[in-house]
């Protein structure tokens, strides 16, 4: 049975868990060939691709590679068109959040944040462009509280990098475009991940959750579902966009 995404090869940044693992795994169910990326979590991404492989739909290899530097964006590149042989798909999913007033924000906090969720990302859609088969696709993540009214200070720094994120995805669509390449955002509402639950009490995780017209948190799948209607073939009009996955969340 042909599936729509036979034949592609995906990198999926930080797709040890959390967001990342579910696209991953959607992609693969599509059909394509998928690339687990982690920085430290070993043993959770070679549990994603085992889960993945063993369905025996598309195949998942496991590539540790800290995105947050150009040359490791290099080198998942390389890797993956060495062992996959093409690339297609290229889901920038890795991120970093701490929340912290303004007054405490380090330059070590600062480079982080702008080295993980912003020159990471770009690196490594530039690394990876001229390998893109027409009809490639680059996914970019921000977030939905980076267009929100009601942001407190401690997201500043966060919700800068998605800023910065999503400005980056809107010109090179235009660059990309021209090769048939789709570049979009998505950009979540809260999601009950790992990322989403640290450093908050119950409390703080009702509240969020009650900001949602049906009252819950997005599950992982909820988003990779939409990933996945944008890698295939059936969002080929669909480029340059933000599109913000987030049950109607309302700040
Ligand atoms: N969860 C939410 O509510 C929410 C809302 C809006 C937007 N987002 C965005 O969605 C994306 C995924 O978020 P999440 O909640 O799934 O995050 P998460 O639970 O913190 O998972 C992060 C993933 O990224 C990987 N990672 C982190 N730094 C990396 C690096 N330098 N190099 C390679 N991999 C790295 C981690 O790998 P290891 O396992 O190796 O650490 C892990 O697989 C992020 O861009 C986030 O900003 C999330």
């Amino acid at each position: 049975m042909s599936l729509p995404l036979s034949g592609k090869v995906a990198i999926v940044t930080g797709s040890s868990r959390s967001i990342g693992a579910s696209i991953a795994t959607k992609l693969a169910s599509q059909g394509a060939n998928v690339v687990i990326n982690y920085v430290s979590g070993a043993s959770a991404a070679q549990g994603v691709a085992d889960e993945i492989n063993a369905k025996g739909v598309g195949k998942a290899i496991t590539v540790q590679a800290d995105v947050s530097t150009v040359a490791d964006n290099k080198r998942l590149v390389e890797e993956t068109l060495r062992q996959l042989g093409r690339l297609d798909i290229v889901v920038l999913n890795a991120g970093v959040m701490d929340m912290k007033s303004p007054a405490d924000v380090t330059e070590a906090d600062f480079d982080r944040h702008y080295n993980t969720n912003v020159k990471g990302p770009f690196f490594l859609a530039q690394a990876a462009a001229p390998h893109l088969t027409a009809g490639g696709r680059v996914v970019f993540f921000s977030s939905s509280l980076a267009s929100a009214s009601a942001v407190t200070p401690n997201y500043m720094l966060y919700v800068s990098t998605k800023g910065a994120v999503e400005q980056i995805s809107r010109t090179l669509a235009k660059e990309l475009g021209a090769r048939n390449i789709t570049v979009n955002t998505i950009a979540p509402g809260p999601i009950d991940t790992d990322m989403f639950r640290m450093n908050k009490t119950e409390q703080q995780i009702n509240f969020f959750a009650g900001l949602h017209p049906p009252k819950r948190l997005g599950k992982p799948e909820e988003v990779a579902n939409v990933v996945a209607f944008l890698a295939g073939p059936e969002a080929s009009w669909v480029n340059g966009q933000t599109l913000r996955v987030n049950g109607g969340f309302v700040v």
